[in-house]
């Protein structure tokens, strides 16, 4: 199969943005599922809800798009493993929800796996030979938990640590990072456009005065501190008068700056913006090549910091985006629309994702 490939200028003043086949092509969605999602780390679920041994939650891995039917399952020794949710003699789903068991079985004829994937039993095969063998195990997919987040990838080219380096030397060593989730709070938000308009959205603040109405400095200011790396961007926002602020202890990279939020993004596609109150989390999900699911979850670290009203004003901001993605997705389907330039000043995330996305299409790991 011929890879899609574009090329994106290094230099953001003299760079111009992708042709439309980028999100409007179906053989460049289809072909990013091999050359960025299944080598790629995604929020995947969480852990909060799966501490006791036999804890079971079967969760697919990016629906609509890898379609990966899996299982984060905790086993007797207390380790947390994610596996394949398909039985290896017929193929049938194992388990349907969330469940606490002794054990691994399937409905259909009855095989028994042990919690961490391995074989079990199975009445009928006695007289099979070489039977069981690792084949008849249930395959293990890569995962790494982070302060409660689990991220999973079906072949990453990198470790997860490094993709959530930055985002730890941020909180660690400060109360703003003990965090629990907040079931009520979580939304999903579909939106008919391709996931690359919807990342190049929450990755400029740009947009902001134009699209949020009222401004509630709640979303990405347009000039906010900009920090690029090969597995992401960080926008440091300063805030409005009135918005809380990080108390950040003796020895923090950013100890003396006023900062009410980082936004964090990982590539390819979550966003993980962090408030004196806790997580906000935006795991952008591919669902077809002119669809996106929006995950919002809400992981709260100190409630009493949160603005009344902040969670409203979050979906606010995210149905306000999503009306505006809509409008783009029909305008870079025009016959008419040639690419653009970037805003040197407010769209260097922006850029920076291209490039990524250019390098990692053409088969790399970073920016091209
Ligand atoms: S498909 Fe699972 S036991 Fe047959
Ligand atoms: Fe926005």
């Amino acid at each position: 199969m011929v890879r899609p490939r574009f090329e994106v200028d290094e230099d953001i003043r003299r760079a111009h943005t992708p042709a439309a086949s980028l999100y409007c092509d179906a053989k460049v969605y289809d072909a990013q599922k091999k050359s960025v999602f299944s080598r790629t780390w995604h929020y995947f679920s969480h852990a909060f809800g799966l501490d006791e041994p036999g804890k079971a939650r079967p969760v697919t891995l990016l629906p609509g798009c890898l379609d990966e039917p899996l299982l984060l399952v905790r086993d007797a020794q207390a380790d947390l493993h994610c596996l394949s949710n398909v039985c290896t003699h017929r193929g049938n789903l194992i388990v349907d929800g969330e469940w606490t068991l002794d054990s691994l079985r399937c409905g259909y004829h009855g095989r028994r796996f042990h919690l961490d994937g391995t074989f079990a039993f199975m009445p009928g095969f006695e007289e099979a030979e070489k039977f069981p063998s690792e084949k008849d195990y249930l395959p293990r997919i890569p995962i790494a938990a982070w302060r409660g987040l689990v991220f999973a990838s079906l072949a990453p080219a990198v470790g997860a640590d490094e993709v959530v380096a930055r985002v730890e030397q941020r909180v660690a060593g400060t109360r703003y990072g003990e965090w629990t989730f907040e079931p009520e709070a979580g939304y999903d938000l579909e939106i008919e456009a391709n996931w690359v308009l919807c990342c190049e959205n929450g990755l400029e603040g740009l947009h902001t005065p134009h699209i949020h109405s009222p401004f509630s400095g709640r979303s990405i200011l347009p000039s906010p501190r900009t920090e690029l790396w090969e597995h992401g961007a960080l926008q440091t926002d300063p805030g409005s008068e009135g918005d809380p602020v990080f108390d950040l202890p003796e020895g923090h990279p950013d100890r003396g700056e006023r900062i009410a939020a980082y936004h964090f993004w990982l590539f390819p596609a979550t966003f993980l913006t962090i408030y004196p109150w806790g997580l906000a989390l935006h795991a952008l999900q591919p669902a077809g090549q002119r669809r996106t699911r929006v995950c919002f979850r809400s992981f709260a670290a100190a409630t009493e910091l949160r603005p009344p009203g902040t969670l409203e004003a979050l979906r606010r901001t995210a149905e306000e985006d999503a009306v505006v993605i809509r409008s783009v997705q029909q305008g870079v389907e025009s016959r008419l629309y040639r690419g653009g330039r970037y805003s040197p000043a407010s769209e260097k995330c922006v850029h920076h994702f291209h490039r990524l996305l250019a390098g990692w299409m053409a088969g790399g790991r970073g920016a091209r």
